[in-house]
């Protein structure tokens, strides 16, 4: 139980994140991308509300889970002005997600039942495709950045 309040505090702050670098880049293509980047992560905090909720628990924030990621500097990241750095932090944090859902997957096994293994695979499948686009949003950053 610990560990699924730990999926839904992580995925609240990733949809304040998601939301916070959709203003920050207002106007752009990226921002509408993490627009609807904050949508799917609302979705998977709905998800895993309902999931706690099905074992009799209310879902509660455990704390700030990204900032332990950077070394406990969740203002640092926030204030991230380039576009490079905030694709960056995003693939951390999708990354740990990701490992951390592999994890879960790995340690549930069939145990606890289908709805539980579906909305863990299902993150996991959203959290590799977000991966992919930042990841190739900031190879093409780069390779751009360069020819300047
Ligand atoms: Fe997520
Ligand atoms: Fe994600």
């Amino acid at each position: 139980m610990l560990k699924l309040n730990w999926f839904y505090s992580l995925e609240v702050s990733q949809v304040d994140l998601y939301k916070a670098q959709s203003q920050r880049f207002s106007g752009t293509y990226e921002s509408i991308v993490f627009e609807r980047t904050a949508v799917v992560e609302q979705e998977h905090v709905d998800k895993i509300a309902a999931l706690i909720r099905t074992f009799g628990r209310e879902p509660y924030k455990i704390g700030d889970v990204i900032s332990p990621l950077f070394g406990g500097l969740l203002g640092r990241i926030l204030a991230f002005s380039g576009l490079e750095k905030t694709l960056q932090a995003n693939i951390l944090i999708e990354n740990k997600a990701m490992a951390d859902y592999v994890a879960l997957l790995q340690q549930v096994g069939e145990d606890f039942g289908d709805e539980l293994l579906t909305v863990l695979q299902h993150n996991l499948v959203d959290e590799d495709v977000h991966t992919a686009w930042f990841t190739e949003r900031l190879a093409d950053y780069i390779l751009l950045d360069l020819k300047d």
